[in-house]
Order: C-alpha cells, then sequence, then structure tokens
C-alpha cells in the first residue's frame, strides 16, 4: 500500500484502509499502555506506536470525503480543505438551475414540433442541447436542425452543439476537470504526508502481528485446554496426552498419545502401522507439540516437558513442481540429506515413510543406513521419530542393536462403546529379528558419510563394483526380502491389521 502511495496509484479502498490500521492502532497504544509494562512486546508497543499515527488518521479523516469517494470511484475531499475547489464545486452545484434557464431559452428558438430541450454536461466533451427524437425523425439526414450541430444519438435521444451550448464550453467546460486536476494535487500532498511518517506504519505491522499471534494462541490454549510445557536444557522430550491442535478438531473422538524421547527412554521410534492408522498425525504432533513449546505457546497435552531443541527436520510430504525441476525422490533425498547433515542431539527429526519413492531395495537400504548413521556409536542421536511400512527393517535385522532404539506400533481399536474408531500407541522393545548378514553389508555400503542425493547417484557405480561379488547374493537377497513382506504381511492380518 505504502509503495502505491509512493507511486502515487492510491485507491480509495487504500485511504480507507490507511485509516482503519492507524486509528486502531492508536486505540491498541492506548489499551497497551495501561497493562503492565513489564511485559516486553507492550513496552515496546508503547513506545512504537507513536503519534504519528494519531496526526495520519486525523489528516485522512479531515481530507477524505469517503462516502462520496465510494459513490464516484474516485478520491474526493471533504469541503473546507481547499477554497478553490470548494468554489468551483459550488459553481457545478449551482449549474443545474442555470442549464434549466439557457435549456428554456433554447427551446423557444427550436421548431414547435420538438416538445421539450434539455441541456447536459458531460465531462470531456462539454454541453450538449438533447432534444427527444420525434416520429418523423427516421435517417439521418431528419436528425440536422438547422443552426444546431447534430453530434450524436443515444436512448433515443438526439444531442446536438449550439451557439449557446459553445459559449457554456468556453465558460465552464473545463469546471469538472479542474475540480479533478485540484482533488489530484492534495491527494498527492496528503501522500507525500503519510509516505514520511511511513515508517510507523512498518512497526505497526510488526507488533500487531506478534500480538495477533499470541492473542490467539493463548486463546486457543484456553479454549482448548493447552498445558504449560516446561523448558529445560536436558536432551529428552516427555509429553503426556499429546494431541494434533487441528486434527483434534476435525474428529470427534480424538485418541491423544504419549511422546517420550530421552537417552534412557530411546531417543530413536520406528512407528510402524497399517494405513490410516495415525502414523502421519502423530509426527506432526511431536513436531507441532515442540514447536509452539519453542515459540512460548502452551502445548495440546496434559503435560509436558520439552528439552531445548535446536532444530526440526522433517521428511513428511513432497510438493511437486515443475519449478523445482526435481523429481520427487530426489526431494525426499535432499530432506533427508538436510538432516542426516545438520541434525545434533538437540535436534527434532520426523521422517514419514521415507524411500516409498523408489523401489524396495533402494529404499529400505538408504532408510537404514541413514538411521545406523545416528545409532552409530560416538554419533549424537538426535531426538528420531520415523513412521515406515518397512517390516523388513527390523525383521532382516538392518538397525544395530542399541538402547536408543525403540519400535512403537501404531494401531486402530474399535471401541465397544463408541462406533469411531480410537486410535493408541503402543511402545515395543525388539522384536524378533531375522539375521540376513549380506544385507546388513550391503547397507554398510550404503552409509551414508557424504549426502543422501549424493549417494543416490554414487550408488550406480558402488552397484557396479560390487556387482561381481554380488550378483549371487543380490538375487537371493530380493527373494528374501519379498519372502519377507509377504511373511510379514501375513503376520499382519494375522494380528488383525
Ligand atoms: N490419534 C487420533 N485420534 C483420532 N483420529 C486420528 C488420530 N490420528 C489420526 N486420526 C485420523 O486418521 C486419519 C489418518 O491418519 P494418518 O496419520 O494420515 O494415517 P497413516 O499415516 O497411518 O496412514 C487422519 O486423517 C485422522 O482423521
Ligand atoms: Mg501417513
Amino acid at each position: 500500500m505504502l509503495r502505491r502511495m509512493a507511486l502515487s496509484n492510491t485507491k480509495v479502498s487504500d485511504w480507507q484502509a490507511l485509516y482503519k490500521i492507524s486509528y486502531n492502532a492508536v486505540c491498541i497504544r492506548d489499551t497497551v499502555s495501561s497493562l503492565p509494562q513489564s511485559v516486553q512486546l507492550f513496552r515496546e508497543i508503547s513506545q512504537a506506536f507513536s503519534e504519528d499515527l494519531h496526526y495520519i488518521s486525523s489528516l485522512i479523516s479531515k481530507v477524505v470525503d469517503f462516502e462520496l469517494s465510494i459513490a464516484e470511484k474516485h478520491f474526493t475531499i471533504k469541503p473546507n480543505v481547499d477554497p478553490a475547489i470548494d468554489e468551483k464545486k459550488r459553481k457545478m452545484m449551482g449549474l443545474s438551475d442555470f442549464l434549466t434557464d439557457v435549456a428554456r431559452k433554447e427551446l423557444d428558438n427550436l421548431d414547435s414540433q420538438i416538445p421539450s430541450c434539455s441541456v447536459i454536461y458531460i465531462p470531456l466533451i462539454g454541453f450538449l442541447l438533447s432534444v427527444p427524437r420525434i416520429p418523423s425523425m427516421d435517417e439521418n439526414k431528419d436528425f440536422e436542425i438547422e443552426g444546431l450541430d447534430f453530434m450524436f444519438l443515444s436512448e433515443d435521444r438526439l444531442h446536438y452543439r449550439s451557439q449557446r451550448t459553445k459559449e457554456l464550453d468556453t465558460m465552464l467546460g473545463d469546471l469538472h476537470c479542474e475540480i479533478r486536476d485540484l482533488e489530484t494535487a492534495v491527494m498527492t500532498q496528503l501522500q507525500e504526508k503519510v509516505v514520511e511518517k511511513g515508517p510507523v506504519l512498518y512497526q505497526v505491522m510488526e507488533y500487531s502481528a506478534q500480538l495477533d499471534c499470541l492473542i490467539s494462541l493463548a486463546l486457543a490454549s484456553r479454549e482448548f485446554s493447552y498445558c504449560r510445557p516446561t523448558l529445560s536444557t536436558e536432551h529428552s522430550i516427555s509429553i503426556r496426552d499429546c494431541r494434533h491442535p487441528l486434527v483434534e478438531m476435525c474428529t470427534g473422538m480424538y485418541v491423544s498419545n504419549p511422546v517420550l524421547s530421552s537417552a534412557d527412554e530411546g531417543k530413536m521410534k520406528v512407528i510402524t502401522g497399517p494405513n490410516s492408522c495415525g502414523k502421519s498425525v502423530y509426527l506432526k504432533q511431536v513436531g507441532l507439540a515442540v514447536f509452539m513449546a519453542l515459540v512460548g505457546s502452551n502445548v495440546p497435552a496434559s503435560e509436558a516437558h520439552i528439552g531445548l531443541v535446536d532444530g526440526i527436520y522433517t521428511r513428511m510430504q513432497s510438493r511437486e513442481s515443475v519449478s523445482v525441476g526435481l523429481s520427487t525422490f530426489m526431494i525426499d533425498l535432499n530432506q533427508m540429506a538436510c538432516a542426516v547433515n545438520n541434525a545434533t542431539e538437540r535436534s527434532l527429526v520426523l521422517i514419514d515413510e521415507f524411500g516409498k519413492g523408489t523401489n524396495t531395495v533402494d529404499g529400505l537400504s538408504l532408510l537404514a543406513s541413514s538411521l545406523r548413521h545416528w545409532l552409530h556409536p560416538g554419533q549424537a542421536c538426535p531426538h528420531v521419530f520415523i513412521s515406515t511400512n518397512f517390516h523388513s527393517l527390523f525383521q532382516l535385522n538392518l538397525l544395530p542393536e542399541s538402547p536408543l532404539l525403540s519400535y512403537q506400533v501404531q494401531r486402530d481399536t474399535e471401541s465397544q462403546s463408541v462406533t469411531e474408531t480410537l486410535r493408541e500407541t503402543e511402545t515395543y522393545k525388539h522384536r524378533e529379528r531375522h539375521t540376513v548378514t549380506h544385507t546388513q553389508r550391503d547397507t554398510d555400503t550404503l552409509c551414508l558419510s557424504v549426502t543422501l542425493s549424493q549417494r543416490a547417484t554414487q550408488r550406480d557405480t558402488e552397484t557396479q563394483k560390487h556387482k561381481d561379488i554380488h550378483t549371487e547374493r543380490e538375487n537371493t537377497h530380493r527373494d528374501t526380502l519379498t519372502h519377507a513382506e509377504t511373511y510379514n504381511h501375513r503376520r499382519n492380518s494375522d494380528m488383525g491389521y
């Protein structure tokens, strides 16, 4: 809006908005000044929302005639702002009586067949004599009247220029344009004055947005019973009855879940479960709860202890776009690479079904090698929550034994009394493992020391290098995987998945 103003391209709606902004900002400042100034934001608002806002709002309200501006769709000023404009407007107002007199005199000079006539003013064209079309006037040549210049026919009325209207044009014809020009000059002056005070408007935007966010968080917290989190410098996250703030509003019966991550409870959670059992929602709620706690909000839970987190890395949703110029799998890889390269033991990493965008062996290998990277002794393991349907991850013993690693099964349970499907989380410690040593080595080859995306390109070369040794094993390995997946599916259905 200020940019439009600097370019002298201000619309009537801009003036209205600017008036509302500055007027309301003054009200906000007055309210906030009476509140405890120990709150930093209140103190900043009281200082930053200066008298300039009052100046802007009163200047606009004194000058701009909003009602007329909206009706006429252009900037119109109020009376008593500029005497020259007032004078011209008075003339313009008196014009209708004056023109009625002129019309009466003109009618006396016209043919007696013409029953009436009027004098009209059309901006940019000037004064015209307007007479109704009578039945005898059929063709163009019938429109000619002696002593008058025919101009045009519109809505069954003929318009002419007479000697008198030409005189009026010279005397008063520019009146309308003159008023517009003078009003535009006033608008330019007003614009300059507002642009001069521009910095205060930027402050208003900044602080109002902060205030708005904090008020919204406080209201949501009260309305939806959020709890106040305890922040600490420990490397742990512990949330009781954690909920997703948006999904809980859309579903009739939301089932809250616990979130636990620490060196004692394990920092890497591998979550499995059938489709639509709430894995993605669970990951998002963990991220949201931690984020909300860190921005100073209460969190949707009954109790929350959040150790400070230095970053949240996600591989959740890949938005494809031709403008990005990357395949979905490449986008996934970049996100994973970012997490692998940057996450520290204080970071939170959320990975939702990574590896689905490529063939099973590659996807599974990349996923396993990323997780092994974090579980590697001496490596600072971030808080990792990962959902996957690669059951082979533990069935083929792809991850090392580690106290940091635990498996969670997200599952639906049908409530007896409620027909809705309820979700709950169960934490499983290590499951029975199948030892497939060559898969382990294959995964080791892919262990990430450089970025995953680089690895993806390197993989072909590596595979080629080990082709001789692996060809036979590769085949056996694929067979094993297929069998393992099938076995797993059967086991799942046995378990009521
Ligand atoms: N804890 C929960 N309580 C109630 N409904 C849930 C819960 N978690 C998820 N849902 C519902 O289940 C749907 C599927 O969840 P989603 O996380 O996408 O499943 P998944 O990722 O396992 O396929 C969600 O759209 C939501 O409506
Ligand atoms: Mg999902």
